[in-house]
């Protein structure tokens, strides 16, 4: 096991790795990563530190971790703007599950780093040409053209840079103004505004308003109350390109060692396997590890991979992400949490409800039903409800923009809608109201389950 073997960040190395691109010129990759290990951090040690100790609030019931970004970040699509749209509705999400529920919410965004993804073909076939799969704007491009498919190891340097400015956007808008709660009026973007969730909201805000007024005329003082003011974010991506993370990874052995690209780090569905390479990264950094589990994982197994990663069984340490599907979370959830239970290992429970529910339309669209997605929130809670154990947090596949993508909503996206604005360069994802009016329900189905 690899357990009792000496962790360095790179003894990954040596063990067999899945999804992992072949570059052409290594000496190239070489170069790239010690550019990136002189490079700044873009997360710190502390910052890491104080979300473990906030997702360990979560493992015991006293907050609530909400997970959410693209699929897949991309070059193209990075603007100001899709960044302000997109934390806006993460803040409106915010808000109306601490308002449903009580509890204050750890926000965690799966953006900063977001850039590479597993596929389940190394190969695509178009018209009888064959090529590399797209696996990302990490790796290569998703022209279909031989030049673009190729690995390009300077496309690591480009996520470092888009990153290090994301994380200045959002460290900014978290921190200076934009997410105080006296501002909560201009957090409807104009295309929710009109719309049911859009409305919702409104009312919802004016009585958070309401509250702040009343707060103020009693004269408490709300400037210095540095949650109403301050909305502290958090980074995550899947840690599916080691070379990238080893590069960024900072520390000692006294001190521990930090994954300094990202706050949270999740190992994918595809990659989980015990003495493989993900798993050797993942077991030596002091960051949160999310773990994408399925129906399928062996319980013996996921004991073993739960107790690699948390040797010392901390708290806060692990999230285990459950994407079963709606129609197989019911029966498939409930002996992983009695097993994790009865073992009386500390986990944070999360429902990922958008990758077993994938699905292809009829006229060819890869997308996903938004009843679908509920059903399978709801369960979650439902079986966390019956088992006893706690039903963490959620973990979405969202953009703040007025994207077609997944089906149904209020706005009722039908199959001949998908082709007006479907814009992801991977999965399917709720668009801005959907995510909302999907917080609406979480936070209705969190305040009959607590
Ligand atoms: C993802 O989160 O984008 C993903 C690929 O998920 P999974 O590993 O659960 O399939
Ligand atoms: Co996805």
């Amino acid at each position: 096991m690899t357990k009792d073997t000496k962790w360095t960040a790179d003894s990954w190395r040596s063990k067999p790795i899945k999804q992992y691109p072949k570059y052409r010129d290594e000496a190239a990759l070489k170069e790239v990563e010690s550019r990136l290990k002189n490079s700044p951090e873009l997360v710190s040690y502390g910052e890491i530190k104080q979300l473990r100790r906030e997702l360990a609030e979560v493992s015991a019931g006293r907050a609530f971790l909400l997970q959410g970004g693209d699929c897949a970040e991309t070059f193209s699509e990075f603007s100001a703007k899709n960044l302000r749209d997109y934390f806006r509705v993460l803040l409106q999400m915010t808000i109306v599950l601490m308002y449903g529920t009580g509890l204050p919410v750890v926000k965690v965004g799966r953006i900063a780093g977001q850039f590479a993804k597993p596929r389940s073909s190394d190969l695509e076939t178009i018209d009888g040409c064959e090529l590399p799969s797209y696996r990302g704007d990490m790796i290569n491009a998703i022209e279909f053209d031989e030049s673009s498919r190729y690995p390009d190891p300077e496309r690591l340097i480009s996520v470092y840079q888009q990153s290090a400015t994301t994380m200045n956007y959002l460290r900014s808008l978290a921190s200076g103004g934009f997410s105080s709660l006296k501002r909560i009026d201009g957090w409807n973007s104009d295309f929710i505004k009109n719309s049911p969730q859009g409305e919702r909201f409104a009312e919802l805000s004016k009585n958070i308003s309401d509250a702040l007024k009343f707060i103020s005329a009693c004269r408490l003082q709300l400037d210095n109350t540095e949650q109403l003011s301050e909305a502290s974010f958090y980074s995550s991506h899947e840690g599916l390109h080691l070379a990238y993370e080893e590069a960024l990874t900072r520390g000692n052995d006294k001190e521990g060692h930090f994954c300094c690209s990202g706050h949270m780090l999740w190992i994918g569905n595809r990659t989980r396997n015990l003495d493989e390479a993900h798993v050797e990264f993942m077991r030596g950094i002091e960051n949160p590890i999310g773990m994408k589990v399925s129906q399928e994982i062996n319980l013996d197994e996921l004991i073993k991979l739960i107790d690699t990663i948390n040797p010392a069984n901390e708290a806060g340490k692990i999230v285990l992400i459950s994407r079963m599907g709606a129609n197989k979370v019911a029966e498939g959830l409930p002996p992983l949490l009695r097993r994790v239970k009865e073992e009386g290992r500390n986990v944070v429970w999360s429902c990922d409800p958008m990758h077993g529910n994938t699905e292809t339309s009829p006229n060819g669209y890869k997308t996903r039903k938004f009843n679908n997605i509920l059903t399978e929130v709801k369960q979650f809670f439902e079986v966390h409800q019956a088992e006893g154990t706690i039903a963490g947090g959620v973990h979405f596949e969202m953009t703040g923009q007025d994207v077609t993508e997944c089906l149904g909503g209020a706005q009722a996206i039908s199959e001949l809608d998908l082709k007006e604005r479907y814009q992801t360069a991977c999965d399917p994802r709720l668009n801005a109201s959907q995510s909302l009016e999907l917080a609406f329900l979480i936070s209705e189905v969190l305040k009959c389950a607590r």
